[in-house]
């Protein structure tokens, strides 16, 4: 039977948000933001483990949280790299998976998520392999050269990305390995490196909730969306 992972990834130092402690640590609400993420997977009948990937000086505090808020699918934490892209290396390389196990690859500093959209990425993997969720893109969208514009894409064919993506573990380990070939390019995502081995990628809807924690006003919007909710 093949095995469903979610893998967190927390291993980012949060520089455009600008706070010392990073961004996943701080509090929102009454909890940390990387809790929030967590305990959305740990409630989950569809996942059966998960994988936290940290910086390595705050392996000790996230074990600490873990414990603290009762993660129980828990079974590794793991220490990230100095991109994400070698942070999703980390954990793919991290466990012995079985060939046709599902790995979600999520961002730690995205703690909306709905239980919808991950058994959505459950289940289109399933048939397709690979699986990514996406929003349309609200703003018109410019491609910049040099300080002038150089093209502006049609916005009815652009999206956002935002996480989980989801793999067969062979299909996302064989492009991290791809990826590896040419170490001059990093990819801000795992689609990006999916699609570098040909594979296609299964759209999945997302929600606009599903934000990703990335500036202090995206702190200020994750607690109004909170509020909203209760
Ligand atoms: N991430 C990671 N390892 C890295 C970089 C990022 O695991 N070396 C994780 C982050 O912790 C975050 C997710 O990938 O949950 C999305 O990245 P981003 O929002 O860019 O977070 P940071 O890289 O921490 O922020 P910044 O780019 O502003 O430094
Ligand atoms: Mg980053």
């Amino acid at each position: 039977m093949n095995k469903i992972y979610a893998i967190i990834l927390a291993g980012g130092k949060g520089l455009r948000f600008g706070n010392t402690t990073p961004k996943q640590f701080l509090t929102l609400k009454n909890k940390p933001l990387i809790i929030w993420t967590l305990e959305a997977f740990n409630s989950m009948k569809s996942i059966d483990y998960i994988i936290v990937v940290s910086p390595e000086e705050y392996l000790v505090t996230i074990k600490t949280l873990i414990s603290e808020h009762t993660i129980t699918k828990v079974i590794q934490t793991i220490k990230g790299g100095a991109t994400r892209q070698e942070s999703s290396y980390n954990a793919v390389m991290s466990n012995n998976f079985n060939s046709d196990d599902i790995l979600l690859i999520h961002d730690a500093a995205r703690p909306f998520i709905s239980d919808e959209i991950i058994n959505n990425c459950i289940d289109e993997t399933k048939k397709y392999g690979a699986a990514g969720v996406y929003v349309s893109a609200i703003d018109t969208i410019t491609e910049i050269e040099d300080g002038f514009v150089k093209s502006i894409p049609p916005r009815k064919n652009l999206y956002y990305a935002q996480t989980p993506q989801s793999f067969k573990y062979t299909i996302i380990k064989r492009a991290h390995e791809k990826a590896l070939q040419n170490p001059q390019n990093t990819f801000t995502d795992d689609v990006s490196l999916v699609l570098g081995t040909g594979c296609k990628v299964k759209k999945i809807e997302g929600d606009y909730n599903n934000i990703k924690i990335t500036n202090p006003q995206d702190f200020e919007l994750a607690n109004w969306i909170i509020k909203k909710r209760l």
